[in-house]
């Protein structure tokens, strides 16, 4: 019995073929078959949000997802954020100016669950805490944008920096999904 699996995908604008064992995560594809090391494996098991990447723009714990089921799905991972020309994403910049990461472990995750994070806002996806959908071109509180990054753990405690960061990004308005 095989579980190999000749698969396509389309991770940060390349088309990518591969083969793969059917019970491969989406984790173990990106970092030991593609070297995309950048999302990291923390916990495996969908607690801390290390390894965070957007599928079709939303942000998922790549740890708990099956290759499989992205077949054909658009994958950014951090080392997509950059533009065209290298340049960061606003809020790689914005971590960077803010401190936002001291040991760097959580910072790709973050970066994609902020990214994810400015998509569910466009889509108006509500708060889990107060059921309030942000209005566009509102600034979010500083609990709003903890409540809505609480899935991505920092152990270094770099969590100020990181939510100033965001604020910022947002407040200015280059928080656009990509
Ligand atoms: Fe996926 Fe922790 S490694 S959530
Ligand atoms: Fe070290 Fe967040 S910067 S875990």
């Amino acid at each position: 019995l095989s579980y190999e699996v000749s698969m396509d995908f389309w991770i940060n604008g390349r088309a990518v073929s591969v083969d793969i064992d059917l019970r491969t995560s989406l984790l173990d594809l990106l970092r030991d078959q593609l070297s995309l090391i950048g999302a990291k494996k923390g916990c495996n098991q969908g607690a801390c949000g290390a390894c965070t990447v957007l599928a079709d723009g939303e942000r998922i714990n790549a740890c708990l997802a099956l290759a499989v089921q992205y077949q054909g799905r658009e994958i950014v991972t951090v080392e997509g954020l950059a533009d065209s020309h290298g340049r960061m994403h606003p809020l790689q910049a914005a971590f960077v100016e803010h401190d936002g990461f001291q040991c760097g472990y959580c910072t790709p995750g973050q970066l994609c669950s902020a990214v994810g994070m400015a998509a569910e806002l466009a889509r108006g996806v509500p708060s889990q805490v107060t059921g309030d959908v942000a209005a566009e071109g509102i600034a979010l509180s500083r609990d709003e944008l903890r409540e809505r990054m609480s899935g991505n753990l920092c152990r270094c405690g770099a969590h100020n920096g990181i939510v100033a960061a965001i604020a910022e990004t947002f407040a200015e308005g280059k928080n656009a999904p990509l």
